[in-house]
């Protein structure tokens, strides 16, 4: 049994003749931020993938609360508190903001134990109850990512910052306990990016959550992220603390191309 509230052990995958992910293995502990990093096509989001069910590994575990998701379902794995967003924003266009975070709050009561306690308690009609919280529940998750303004609009009308909040939302609606986030700050204005290292370590301590982050943009990750790993042509090259993974030379020559300036990070 792994000691680890997450760990991916020994996972890889081919697609045809390539080798997307060699013997993949590393843990994150329960209130962590790791951020996952490497070069354009070393497999980050196929470890996503993998983690969240599309794709099922040549051989390895992952574990996660004692459970190996190698043999759940995908949408059990979302059951057991898994949540991740995608690198580009997948979302119903023709969905106020609103409805978005509603979906995503049913999908998660939906016969939680928060609604039965309320029910017993309230002795109203279960169907109004649910609604009534579900209703508050979205609302509080919009408010918390600051979309107040946008939340009778459609999906469709919003920027793609927005939309990528929008779905930051919903995912976070179904309290998940473990957060996939595959580049957040891309194709987000700059002053977006900015904000969203701050609104990350927020989150983590409001939500109590643990993040898996994959992200290009250097000062946002290395600046949050307790622990860094290090993908390269599908293996992992080198983790460790920001610094450490900073200074480390086959990391630098691979990806980084010089050392970025940890003055320079959000936190
Ligand atoms: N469904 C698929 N079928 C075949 N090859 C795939 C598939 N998905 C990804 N690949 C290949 O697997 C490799 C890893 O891709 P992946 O998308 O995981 O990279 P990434 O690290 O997320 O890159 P990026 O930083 O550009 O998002 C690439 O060579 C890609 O072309
Ligand atoms: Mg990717």
């Amino acid at each position: 049994m792994p000691d680890s509230f997450f760990e991916i052990a020994g996972i890889s995958l081919r697609f045809g003749g390539l080798q997307v992910l060699n013997d993949v293995s590393f843990t994150v502990e329960q209130g962590e931020i790791v951020g996952l990093i490497g070069p354009n096509g070393a497999g980050k989001t196929t470890l996503f993938d993998v983690v969240s069910g599309f794709h099922k590994p040549a051989g390895g575990h992952i574990w996660f609360k004692d459970v190996d998701l190698v043999e759940e379902r995908p949408y059990r794995r979302a059951w057991l508190g898994l949540g991740r967003t995608f690198q580009t924003a997948r979302l119903f266009q023709n969905e106020t903001v609103l409805d978005t975070v509603k979906t995503a709050c049913h999908r998660r009561m939906g016969g939680g134990a928060l609604v039965s306690t309320l029910r017993g308690a309230l002795g109203t009609p279960s169907s109004v109850t649910a609604e009534r919280e579900v209703e508050e529940r979205a609302q509080m998750m919009i408010a918390r990512l600051g979309l107040d303004d946008y939340s009778n609009k459609l999906c469709s009308e919003l920027s793609y910052g927005t939309l990528r909040l929008t779905e930051l939302a919903s995912m976070l609606a179904m309290e998940p306990e473990l957060v996939l986030l595959d580049e957040p700050s891309s194709g987000i204005a700059q002053r977006e990016t900015e904000a969203l290292g701050p609104l990350l370590l927020e989150l983590r301590e409001e939500l109590g959550a643990t993040f898996l982050l994959i992200e290009h943009d250097m000062p946002l990750i290395m600046g949050i992220s307790d622990r860094i790993v290090a993908l390269a042509s599908g293996e992992i090259l080198a983790q460790g603390t920001p610094a450490e993974v900073q200074a480390n030379d086959q990391v630098i020559e691979s990806y980084l191309g010089g050392r970025v300036d940890l003055d320079e990070v959000v936190a």
